[in-house]
């Protein structure tokens, strides 16, 4: 191979050029020779040129793992979400409907990590400093080491980022900036991938971790956050009900962790709390002895979690009665109405038949499957289940019930909240401190649940 010292050469062609050109003489390709100060590959053996700033590859064995190291969020449950905190020159997309809280919870974190000797800026391109500064003021005391500038233009943003050298770099939201050498107007697909691009070159370059803002719209089409998941290293979204408190933070993709665990916020007037007991919590407002109503325990990332599944049944006349989940797979509800109906005898041809889960928690297990069919049976029946009880198993087309991973778990959190008893599928190993009830299929839950005078007036549930 033979090796030459030039000046220039074209990008695109690799071919050598003895001074600067507008346009390459061989390719044609305008504005691609650049200056190139080391060794040019021979442009017949290899047509890429390599300047001196391009890495090379080195033995995997010597890469310094140090960089991977992350820095906490100050915010335990964003923490827990991330895995440990921000990886230095990682992108993350937080993405979730406008109003949810995303400016919220990036403030308190520009609040917590500069309140610990971070250096931090947050470019507001949606709201201006004089709102975002009232808002912080809600939310903890401010420091020199949090700098804001309002700023939409992508080059400036990278220029003031360039010469702070910010631990973070919070860009608020990536839909309102803009790259002038980027067709379309701010928000279209191509000016968010090519800023969103731009913004990632310059955190891998300089090894500062750089968070964009997305919103998704509840169809999660708009262009936007969905054209930038596979750009970035790490995809979050919060998401809510939009009348409840509670506030949930996942990992939609995370390329240093676990995309399984959940964050818990509520949002309150002076900002998102962490909640450390969820479970208290999405049962505070829950009323004992009404019908349509069965408690569970899921697993939600590494914690078990209580939540309340309602249901109501009403009596129609459409010749196609409605079966709608809210928080839960639709499907899933014809199917379990569907059991009730051929395996318990359970008559909801007439009827439509709603459910929810309290809080908004979306549910996308199996192991809800009895509570949603006790909770639809309560409703039907006008029976409400015994105080203190919870209710765990997966329901099979036959309509057998079967076990769930993870039931000890579950089992020990719901005796923590005050629960006495369980109804559970037959091969659920024993609880302390809760009594097991083992039924084999629905039709025995059923009679079991919904027929049993109340256990003990004293449980709190
Ligand atoms: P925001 O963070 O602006 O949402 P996003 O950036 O996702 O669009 O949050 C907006 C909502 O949060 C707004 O409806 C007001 C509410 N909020 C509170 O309830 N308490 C607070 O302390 C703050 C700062 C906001
Ligand atoms: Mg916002």
């Amino acid at each position: 191979m033979t090796r030459t010292r030039v000046r220039f050469g074209c990008e695109q062609c690799g071919a050598e050029a003895s001074k600067w050109v507008g346009r390459c003489a061989e390719c044609g390709e305008w504005g691609s020779v650049v200056q190139v100060n080391g060794d040019l590959l021979d442009a017949a053996t290899a047509s890429v040129l390599l300047p001196d700033a391009v890495a090379r590859p080195v033995p995997l064995a010597n890469v310094d793992v140090m960089q991977a190291a992350s820095a906490s969020t100050g915010i335990a449950e964003f923490d827990r979400v991330l895995g440990g905190g921000f990886v230095p020159g990682s992108v993350t997309l937080l993405g979730g409907e406008p109003g949810v809280g995303k400016s919220t919870l990036l403030l308190q974190t520009l609040l917590a990590m500069t309140a610990r000797g971070d250096t931090a800026l947050l470019v507001a391109a949606e709201e201006s400093p004089q709102q975002v500064r009232l808002r912080a003021e809600r939310l903890g005391p401010l420091n020199d080491r949090l700098l804001i500038v309002s700023e939409t233009s992508v080059p400036y943003i990278l220029a003031h980022a360039a010469e702070i050298r910010p631990d973070l770099l919070v860009v608020d939201s990536i839909q309102t900036v803009h790259d002038p050498d980027a067709p379309g107007v701010p928000g279209s697909v191509t000016q968010v991938r090519d800023s969103a691009q731009a913004l990632t070159r310059f955190a891998k370059e300089h090894g500062v971790a750089v968070v964009l803002v997305g919103h998704v719209t509840k169809e999660g089409s708009i262009a936007g956050p969905r054209v930038l998941e596979h750009l970035v290293d790490t995809v979050l979204q919060f998401e809510g009900e939009r009348h409840f408190a509670l506030r949930m933070l996942r990992a939609l993709k995370h390329r240093f962790g676990r995309t399984d665990e959940l964050g818990l916020f509520e949002m309150c007037t002076d900002g998102l709390q962490e909640v450390k007991d969820a479970s208290a919590m999405l049962l505070t407002d829950r009323q004992a002895g009404a019908s349509g109503s069965a408690v569970v325990p899921v697993i939600e990332g590494s914690r078990p979690l209580l939540i309340e599944v309602q249901a109501l049944v009403a009596s129609t006349n459409a010749p196609m009665p409605r079966r709608q989940a809210q928080s839960f797979d639709g499907g899933r509800l014809a199917m379990l109405a569907a059991v009730l109906q051929r395996r318990c005898g359970l008559s909801l041809a007439q009827m439509d038949v709603y459910t929810s889960v309290v809080g908004g928690v979306k549910v996308s297990e199996t192991g809800a499957d009895l509570a949603v069919v006790l909770a639809v049976a309560s409703s039907a029946l006008e029976r409400a289940m015994p105080p203190g009880t919870v209710v765990l198993g997966e329901v099979g087309l036959g309509g057998e019930l079967r076990s769930v991973p993870q039931a000890a778990r579950r089992l020990q959190e719901a005796a923590r909240i005050g629960f006495v008893q369980a109804i559970v599928p037959e091969s659920t190993p024993a609880v302390p401190g809760i009594e097991l009830i083992r039924v084999r299929d629905v039709s025995e839950a059923i009679r079991v649940a919904l027929q049993q005078p109340a256990k003990s007036a004293e449980t709190p549930f």
